[in-house]
């Protein structure tokens, strides 16, 4: 077999067989295809697409190209959830306690930030101590004893996917339906869980802008996770705004923090009661509406900020600071965003609004970069609000007063202020599941 008669056949618009993609993932993950042969056939696949089978057969041999996770050791249903990435995303800061709270493990491997979307990992790290670090056999202790973790990938999880993705990152084939969906998939069908709740971002901050698109992957992934053996479901949820406020490492767990305690953003706090539900129901606690009362629950008598105490304390983490948010060590530099002039906020570029963020310091250009815990950005308004000239629309936080004048320019330009009030936004478009799309 030969990689030149591949990539000349999808060019061509031709339907892979099971061997040429096992031969391509094999060969790329051992080194013996080139990257320049490997990014010509993501540019064909990003052209002519792939069939659900190739998307299937492509996402098992990247799940299997490197070790596999079995959480057969820890009792009951274990449920995962995924986000696409977004903006202000710190969902996971809450769903997985609610849902543990609620009696269902938790056994979360999750990412870091790269360009304007943050990672789970790096929230979690802003608390003083906390190590995401840890050995697999202690990973399975602590979702035993407190019934979540969330922690770095251990072991060789998908290296096809690493490699793929450091590829594609660089090649301007990231947005590829079939694409994203094997990479998500294949590292959450090696990561063990026996149910997934995805949650697909559609608009301006997400890698899917329109919902049509959002829904075509929601389905492509929920198929995979089905066809694997995994009830799947996604809910497509707005990415046309920030989720929350805060926008950044620290803020975002103090932010995720107030959301446990049942004071978060109305926003965060219905798209996460959401997914819990979804994945409590998976889990088998329920009809949607009662595992939605679990959860509520769960928040209201403390039980689910006790078990981020909990999980955060196993991790080496010191919890004073999430007892008391104010403990968090602070951005030395704080400087306001004011409005340039009265009216309506009608528009945020939320991919914008997340660069800004990073600029200030919250997240990473390379893989390699450290970032800032304390830095970020804390939107005081947001669409549909009313601003008068002069109010402040957004406070900045950083340790490097240099970044501030391109971090405000980028935000300012990504906040439109117009005359009328715009109609609100869904926060939830629709829930996707193998036999049906139920739009909100
Ligand atoms: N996240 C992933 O893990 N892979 C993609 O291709 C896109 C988003």
């Amino acid at each position: 077999m030969r990689m030149y008669d591949i990539i000349m056949k999808k060019r061509n618009g031709g339907e892979l067989s099971d061997e040429e993609i096992t031969f391509f993932v094999e060969g790329y993950t051992a080194g013996t295809i080139p990257d320049y042969q490997v990014s010509s056939l993501m540019m064909a696949i990003y052209f002519r697409g792939m069939t659900p089978r190739e998307t299937a057969v492509l996402t098992d041999r990247m799940a299997h190209s490197g070790d596999t996770v079995d959480l057969s050791a820890i009792p009951g249903i274990k449920v995962d959830k995924h986000s696409t990435g977004g903006v202000g995303d710190k969902t996971s800061l809450v769903v997985a306690p609610v849902v543990a709270a609620c009696g269902v493990p938790v056994a979360k491997m999750s990412g870091r930030g790269l360009g304007h979307t943050g990672g789970t990992l790096d929230k979690l790290e802003s608390i003083p101590g906390l190590s995401v670090s840890v050995e697999q056999e202690r990973f399975f202790h602590i979702v035993q004893e407190v019934g979540l973790a969330i922690i770095g990938q251990t072991g060789d999880i998908a290296p096809a996917d690493k490699k793929l993705y450091a590829l594609r990152d660089v090649t301007a084939t990231v947005d590829s339906l079939p694409l994203i969906a094997s990479s998500i998939m294949s590292k959450k069908l090696a990561a063990g869980s026996d149910a997934i709740v995805l949650d697909v971002k559609t608009g301006s901050g997400a890698f899917m802008k329109t919902l049509e698109d959002s829904i075509r992957l929601a389905q492509a992934m929920v198929q995979i996770g089905e066809h694997n053996g995994r009830r799947t479901v996604a809910l497509i949820t707005d990415m046309d705004i920030p989720l929350g406020h805060a926008i950044g490492n620290s803020l975002e767990v103090t932010e995720a923090v107030e959301t446990l305690k049942g004071h978060g953003p109305a926003d965060l706090t219905e798209v996460c009661m959401q997914l819990a539900s979804n994945m409590l129901s998976l889990a088998g606690k329920g009809s949607l509406p009662e595992c939605r009362k679990l959860a509520e629950e769960a928040v209201s008598s403390g039980r689910a900020f006790e078990k981020l105490k909990g999980m955060a304390a196993a991790l080496g983490g010191d919890v004073s600071v999430l007892d008391d948010p104010e403990k968090f060590s602070k951005a030395p530099i704080l400087s306001e965003v004011k409005a340039p002039r009265s009216g309506y906020i009608t528009r945020m570029q939320t991919e914008q609004c997340g660069i800004a963020s990073a600029v200030l310091g919250a997240g990473r250009e390379s893989k390699e970069d450290a970032v800032d815990p304390s830095a970020g950005i804390v939107l005081a308004k947001k669409i549909g609000e009313s601003v008068t000239e002069g109010e402040t629309i957004a406070r900045l936080y950083t340790s490097k007063g240099e970044t501030l004048e391109q971090a405000r320019q980028i935000l300012l330009n990504a906040i439109l202020i117009g005359a009328e009030k715009p109609a609100p936004e869904k926060l939830i478009y629709a829930r996707v599941t193998i036999d049906s799309v139920e739009r909100y």
